[in-house]
């Protein structure tokens, strides 16, 4: 009988990434499907996040509802994979002993071997090493339903910010080689992908080597994967930076549409910039961390840059692609943060007009360095300043939107509208959803849409030509 798996994924769009490759895994090692109903599950996987909240708390309260579960079907096996399980290791099991399998970001592909350890000793397996690469060399081909797809180019952070408990919990930075990215990108291509984001947490650091082990650049045979390098490459011609991957991506046939996240502004060269100017096939929007407008608290954060820095490299941004649009995330009330500097960080917003942006209130992580910092803001004054930067925000998103009215869109049609499954969901090369009226022929095309109206979250638009 078919093994059905469960996966619950907390946090951002790398441990979604994470979650469909677990998926991939359990279905190439045990047959297994996934399946939205927990309670018909025979495994079920936490993929947790740690930076933010008390998210600890929250997967021991999680777990303790799967306990219940296991009392009924001895056999279920539960694992907790993710940023928590790399904090907390072995913790993990001793106080929650039901629990099977314990395993980081890095060593997802080696859940088959928990597995048939677990198994064998009946005792709980926990492994949250940081095997470097290993992980992509083992997992099996990507695979994807849909239209738009992600693929991961590095792992980890090398960055250190003093408020982050990333390159604790994932490790230092690693990029693939670009041969694997390239041959992963012609692969999901072939089964109809026409948009890919690169996934990293600072892709813009990216160095991957340009040849695996003997092979010539391209070596590898895989449909529609470019012959060789199309620019310069750095290091005597040895590795390539995010601006040449970049390129090498937009030539695979089939490849019409190219994003990343996340980009981070210290790294953010001036080949980059230009890369937007070069290369239709790149969207129309960036987003790009700011975190605050006060260079003090820049600076305190440990990011690396200051305000004029991150608006020079708006600027060209914005001079390559006219039409760029721009979104950011912010922390306010890190320690010591003065109503002056969360005024900078406000006059920021406003210099800048940023799209849809995520905005945090800060959280100290255990073990990173602003969790000693004296932090005398009261909680109440923190929500103040996140509600009025957020509503600055979602002010600027919807004037954005409002400004495509009447506009004529090149859109990639997703699926149905989750909504009303008469319309069709696409998504604008800004990054918006657009509902509208279509035959299910356009799913997985890119069609030109007329926006007819701005809504909070997505854009109302009509058919006008098969792009
Ligand atoms: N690599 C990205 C960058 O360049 O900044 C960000 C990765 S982080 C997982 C995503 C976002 O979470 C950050 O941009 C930051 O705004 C927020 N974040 C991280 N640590 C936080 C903390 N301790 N408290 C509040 N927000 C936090
Ligand atoms: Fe975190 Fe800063 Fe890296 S926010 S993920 S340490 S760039």
């Amino acid at each position: 009988m078919t093994k059905k798996l469960y996966i619950r994924t907390f946090g951002c769009q790398m441990n979604e990434y994470d979650s469909d490759r677990m998926a991939d895994v359990l279905a190439a090692s045990e047959g297994a499907r996934k399946t939205e109903r927990i309670e018909e599950a025979d495994i079920v996987l936490f993929n947790t996040c740690s930076v933010r909240e008390k998210a600890q708390e929250k997967v021991f309260s999680d777990l303790g509802r799967v306990r219940a579960l296991k009392r009924d079907k001895p056999d279920l096996l539960i694992g907790v994979g993710g940023c928590v399980a790399s904090q907390e290791g072995e913790a993990i099991v001793e106080r929650a002993p039901y629990v099977d399998l314990v395993f980081g970001p890095q060593t997802l592909h080696r859940l088959p071997e928990l597995i048939a350890r677990r198994r064998e000793t009946g005792r709980p397996q926990v492994d949250i090493r940081f095997p470097e690469i290993e992980k992509f060399d083992r997992l099996p081909p990507a695979r994807s339903e849909g239209a738009s797809a992600f693929v991961s180019i590095m792992e980890g952070c090398s960055k250190y910010c003093s408020f982050c408990v990333v390159p604790y919990t994932r490790g230092h930075e690693i990029s693939r080689p670009v041969d694997d990215v390239l041959v992963e990108i012609a692969g999901l291509a072939a089964q109809g992908v026409r948009e890919v984001t690169l996934l990293g947490q600072n892709v813009n650091a990216y160095r991957g080597a340009l040849r695996t082990g003997s092979g010539a650049p391209g070596a590898s045979g895989a449909p529609g994967v470019p012959s060789g390098p199309a620019g310069p490459a750095d290091d005597a011609g040895a590795s390539a930076d995010l601006a040449l991957l970049l390129e090498l991506v937009c030539e695979i046939p089939g490849i019409e549409r190219v994003r990343y996240t996340t980009s981070h502004p210290k790294e953010f060269g001036q080949r980059l910039i230009d890369a937007h100017a070069r290369l239709p096939k790149l969207a129309a929007h960036v987003h790009l961390p700011v975190q605050s407008g006060s260079d003090r608290i820049l600076a305190a954060m440990k990011r690396g840059y200051t305000v004029l820095e991150y608006k020079s490299i708006v600027r060209r941004l914005r001079a390559a692609r006219g039409d760029l649009s721009l979104s950011s995330d912010f922390i306010v009330g890190f320690p010591g943060e003065t109503a002056d500097d969360f005024e900078k960080t406000m006059k920021l917003v406003d210099e800048v007009g940023f799209d849809a942006s995520f905005s945090f209130v800060y959280s100290p992580r255990p073990g990173t360095p602003a969790a000693d910092l004296p932090d005398d803001t009261p909680e109440q004054e923190k929500l103040e300043r996140l509600q009025r930067l957020q509503a600055a925000n979602d002010a600027q998103a919807r004037s954005i939107s409002e400004s495509m009215v009447g506009s004529v869109q090149r859109v990639l049609v997703e699926g149905r509208a989750r909504r009303d499954d008469s319309d069709l969901a696409a998504r604008t090369s800004n990054n918006r959803v657009v509902n509208f009226r279509g035959a299910s022929d356009c799913i997985g095309r890119f069609v030109e849409v007329r926006i007819t109206e701005a809504r909070t979250h997505s854009l109302r638009g009509e058919l006008v030509a098969a792009a």
